[in-house]
């Protein structure tokens, strides 16, 4: 394993590290995470976030979970199309961050760039919390572990009824392992979402996803501008 920028011997991301991101007031060198249930429209709107600081000079990862590496990708796939119990998926997930932060997101944020990603943490605690039941304390031990204290500097949640993300859905793709669960495992993972941003609003910004992407991309536009981004 590369011993990337903000990592220690010991492969733990630093608290020195985590205390420099958390003390960050612009975009560069900022973690910014979308979360959602599926077919909410966070991808719909990943590029113009990224083409909003591109085009001021900033560099852009833009990325995702489970995935962003090539062993997290492969573990992704695993973890989409597989069956396995509830430990084990967190397992994955878990393991796939790891490279992923170790490999792209402590790397980028170091050298100062603006990193989009496409689901975290918040995911898992949503997917494999919520939804699936896993204890929550076994996350939040895994999240420490793994994470050492890196987060998001800012969360976008698109938030929106299950039943409209599955129209989405149906009308756009074949449903993966996750997409096929009825609509009350997504209702589960949509309270898991507000759970976790309403144990951190400072980090969170809730999007109405139930509008047009006009209207949502409005929302985008207005949180960034508050914090001057
Ligand atoms: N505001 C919107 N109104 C109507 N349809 C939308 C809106 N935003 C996105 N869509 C459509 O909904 C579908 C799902 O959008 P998208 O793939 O961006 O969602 P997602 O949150 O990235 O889903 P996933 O979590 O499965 O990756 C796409 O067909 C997209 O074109
Ligand atoms: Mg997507």
């Amino acid at each position: 394993m590369s011993e990337a920028a903000g990592v220690d011997q010991a492969g733990s991301p630093t608290a020195t590290a985590a205390a420099v991101a958390s003390s960050r007031v612009g975009p560069a060198g900022c973690f910014i995470s979308i979360e959602g249930i599926d077919g909410a429209g966070k991808t719909s709107h990943v590029d113009a976030l990224a083409e909003r600081w591109r085009g001021r000079g900033h560099e852009v990862v833009r990325t995702r979970e489970p995935g962003g590496t090539p062993l997290a990708e492969v573990l992704r796939e695993q973890l989409l199309s597989r069956e396995m119990d509830a430990l084990s998926e967190a397992l994955i997930v878990f393991a796939a961050r790891r490279d992923h932060l170790v490999q792209v997101i402590e790397p980028a944020l170091a050298r100062g760039a603006v990193v989009l990603c496409d689901r975290f943490t918040d995911a898992t605690f949503a997917y494999q919390g919520a939804g699936r039941g896993f204890d929550l304390t076994v996350l939040a031990q895994l999240e420490t572990w793994v994470q050492a204290g890196r987060q998001p500097d800012l969360t976008f949640w698109f938030d929106l009824p299950p039943e409209v993300a599955a129209e989405r859905r149906a009308a756009a793709r074949d449903p993966d392992r996750f997409e096929q669960q009825a609509v009350d495992f997504f209702a589960r993972v949509r309270a898991g979402y507000r759970l976790r941003a309403e144990a951190e609003p400072s980090r969170f910004v809730r999007i109405d996803a139930a509008l047009s992407r006009d209207a949502v991309a409005a929302q985008l536009t207005a949180a960034l501008q508050l914090r001057g981004w």
